[in-house]
């Protein structure tokens, strides 16, 4: 019989890593990952259904998503050249990486913050330098003056890329237009504004990108849009930064099928600020029961909230919530957040049912 072979180990940089997800538990009540509780609209569903018969199945489809693009461009009063469209925000993220980031190259996040913003570059050989937010969450220009003057201590030109998160996933908060632009005017390369959950907040980096030509606003159609399953995203940047990110792309990276839904559901713009009030007034009502419990909470602007519950480690509430067919996600690991969770608001029945299996836990059962 032949030696068993001994396979080939992966880059150093991924050998070390673990996959990346959350858990997808069989519960009743899911709301650990901040998807839109709601179905698309049914107008939405049947537009779609017609357009599949449209679709040229044996055809590559358009290479660089000329339509779905034009119409993102039209939402945000942009032309078609600022923006590229992938697989989900966190593709375009992977894009932004492998054009902007590799080895010998710096990003930089300020944590607690979306994990895939340290995960991405670690993947494409990025070193990632994290600086911390302060006591409120938020970013301060201190901060920033000295996380950029470290890292161009090494290297003048680092670095590459600055994660702003807003609002920042798993806190909630909405970064200040004037910290934005502090970051903007201080950083060497690009900026990214991650804006998953842009429409939540009162303001948009989206109106600095005319002034300026370093910064660069990721969206998604996985939250709001309420098109998770379709993998969705886009970024609104320079025409160079698009070009670059075409230049790194797998040739046709984007279905036909998708191409068509994304430019079908910016046809429903209205019932997407309807579900998006629906959620805040749910938010606001998950805020005021939480708070009256004597749970600690965060201030959000997003559709999700992050919670302590005081004596109780983040692992038994999350146990109990689960014993009671309701998942939330445990953060409890992340710098600066021991012993919280994140519950995504979904519709007043889950949160009803999450505020029940909350009183279980309070009352330790
Ligand atoms: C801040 C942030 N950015 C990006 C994403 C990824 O979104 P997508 O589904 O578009 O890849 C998420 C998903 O949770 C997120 O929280």
């Amino acid at each position: 019989m032949s030696e068993e072979r001994r396979l080939i180990a992966p880059r150093d940089e991924v050998a070390s890593m673990e996959a990346y997800f959350s858990p997808q538990l069989d519960v009743s009540v899911r709301l650990n990952t901040n998807e839109a509780p709601e179905p698309p609209p049914a107008g939405f569903v049947a537009e779609l259904l017609g357009e599949i018969n449209e679709v040229a199945l044996n055809r590559y489809p358009d290479r660089v998503a000329v339509e779905l693009r034009r119409a993102i461009g039209a939402l945000h009063g942009v032309d078609v050249s600022q923006v590229y469209a992938a697989n989900g925000s966190n593709e375009v993220i992977q894009s932004l990486l492998l054009a902007y980031g590799g080895p010998g190259r710096t990003a930089v996040v300020f944590e607690p913050t979306y994990a895939l913003h340290s995960h991405i570059p670690r993947i494409t050989g990025t070193k990632v330098f994290a600086g911390e937010r302060d006591k409120e969450y938020l970013v301060s220009a201190d901060e920033v003056d000295r996380v950029l003057g470290e890292v161009a201590r090494t290297d003048p030109a680092a670095p590459a890329v600055v994660f702003l998160c807003s609002p920042n996933n798993p806190t909630g908060r909405v970064e200040s237009l004037d910290i934005v632009q502090h970051v903007l005017e201080l950083a060497p390369g690009l900026v990214i504004v991650d804006e998953a959950y842009g429409q939540f907040a009162l303001r948009s980096a989206i109106e600095l990108t005319s002034a300026h030509r370093n910064l660069v606003v990721v969206r998604t159609f996985s939250k709001t849009w309420s098109l998770a399953a379709l993998r969705l995203g886009y970024a609104i940047a320079d025409p160079e930064v698009v070009d670059a990110l075409f230049s790194v792309s797998l040739p046709y990276h984007l279905d036909a099928l998708k191409q068509a839904a994304g430019r079908i559901a910016l046809g429903y713009v209205d019932d997407m600020h309807d579900r998006v009030r629906r959620l805040v007034d749910e938010r606001e009502r998950l805020l005021d029961s939480l708070g009256s419990r004597l749970v600690e909470v965060v201030p959000s602007q997003a559709n999700f909230i992050l919670f302590r519950v005081p004596g109780q480690s983040a692992h038994d509430v999350w146990d109990t919530l689960v014993a009671h067919s309701v998942i939330v996600r445990d953060l409890s690991t992340y710098a600066d957040l021991e012993g919280f969770l994140r519950v995504t608001v979904g519709t007043p029945a889950e949160n009803d049912a999450f505020l029940a299996a909350l009183d279980a836990v309070l009352a330790g059962s």
